[in-house]
């Protein structure tokens, strides 16, 4: 956990991105429709921080992330500080037994970001190798071992390996711990936890998973349908959220990570489809507070320490954060 001074300047910065996918296509092969992936994304990332992202699954967290890495050009906005070269940016992703190749041994995995980015002897990539298993909890001795050979927590371990090889400046972390036992989550999200305080890392967390992001967060970004709907310190957005939406997505999800159960499950229901985006606020279908001011397009507004896409977010505050925003 890192407090963030407010001098601080930006790693990236994101400002109104938007992306699409081309989706359907009739028998002439043409595009029928497309879904809003991103639908205005005010974004920045401070050093040595953890941006939490959270947001149910097709909110668009993934595609966020594509952008961040430089993969999925957006259709509109702009994106500072990820130019070719100017950051080495690298993730981890949800699955490691489909982000490994299976064909490669051990050393080889943790490497090739190294070997990307220029020729190294074979004794210095296992030396590097072998340092960073010691690092992430893998006996060296396994180096020559290939992925299906591990466990699923082992297998993570040796992803967040090959992510930090290239002395990354940001990692990204999409669902890193949502394929692995309960048991083995706590274990990973301590590893990240330790390998930042060491190396100064900032991590963009991704996760549908609220405690997970409260595990490591410094800084919550809540999404809802290509949004960011509220923004700001974990302590504020996870304890006194502010936007209905952030509300309802906590009180539906159990403290500790348990399947939901008679009226928490009740209360999911199916996030509105893509294609065609809502009038007005985005979450005005499902919101339990919804009235007629709700009707023309909200923006990403700051209320107190935090920035919420309501308009009824300032009375949404309690007085007692109003004043603590005031020291
Ligand atoms: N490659 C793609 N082609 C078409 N649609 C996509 C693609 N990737 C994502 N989408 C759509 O974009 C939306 C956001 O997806 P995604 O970013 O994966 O969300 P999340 O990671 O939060 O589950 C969803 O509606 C999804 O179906
Ligand atoms: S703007 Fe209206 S519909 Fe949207 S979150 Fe606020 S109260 Fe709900
Ligand atoms: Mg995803």
């Amino acid at each position: 956990m890192t407090p963030l001074s407010p001098s601080a300047m930006p790693l990236l910065e994101l400002s109104g991105v938007e992306v699409r996918y081309p989706v359907g296509r009739d028998w002439l092969g043409r595009g029928k429709g497309q879904a809003h992936a991103l639908n205005g994304i005010d974004l920045r990332l401070f050093p040595g921080e953890t941006l939490g992202v959270l947001g149910e699954s097709g909110c668009g967290k993934s595609t966020l992330a594509q952008v961040l890495m430089g993969l999925v050009e957006p259709v509109s906005g702009s994106l500072q500080g990820t130019a070719r070269g100017e950051r080495n940016i690298q993730i981890v992703f949800q699955d490691p037994q489909s982000s490994l190749d299976p064909r490669l041994p051990v050393w080889k995995l943790i490497t090739e970001p190294l070997v990307v980015r220029g020729r190294r002897s074979t004794a210095e990539l296992r030396a590097v190798a072998e340092r960073l298993a010691r690092q992430v909890g893998i006996r060296p001795e396994y180096l020559d071992r290939y992925p299906h050979q591990f466990s699923g927590g082992q297998r993570q371990r040796i992803a967040i390996a090959r992510a930090l090889s290239s002395d990354p400046d940001i990692i990204i972390l999409d669902e890193p711990t949502s394929a692995l036992d309960i048991s083995v989550q706590a274990q990973i999200l301590n590893l990240l936890a330790q390998l930042q305080r060491e190396r100064g890392l900032t991590f963009v967390l991704i996760s549908h998973n609220v405690s997970v992001v409260r595990h490591l967060a410094d800084r919550v970004a809540v999404m809802y349908l290509g949004q960011i709907v509220e923004l700001g310190a974990a302590a504020e957005v996870l304890e006194q959220p502010s936007h209905p939406y952030t509300r309802l997505l906590l009180e539906a999800v159990p403290r500790l990570d348990q399947p939901l159960t008679g009226d928490a499950a009740a209360q999911r229901t199916e996030l509105p489809g893509n294609r065609v985006l809502p009038s007005g606020c985005f979450f005005r279908d499902r919101c339990p507070q919804a009235s007629a001011g709700c009707e023309r397009p909200q923006a990403l507004l700051p209320a107190t320490r935090v920035a919420v896409r309501c308009h009824r977010a300032a009375g949404l505050v309690s007085p007692l954060l109003m004043n603590a925003a005031q020291a």
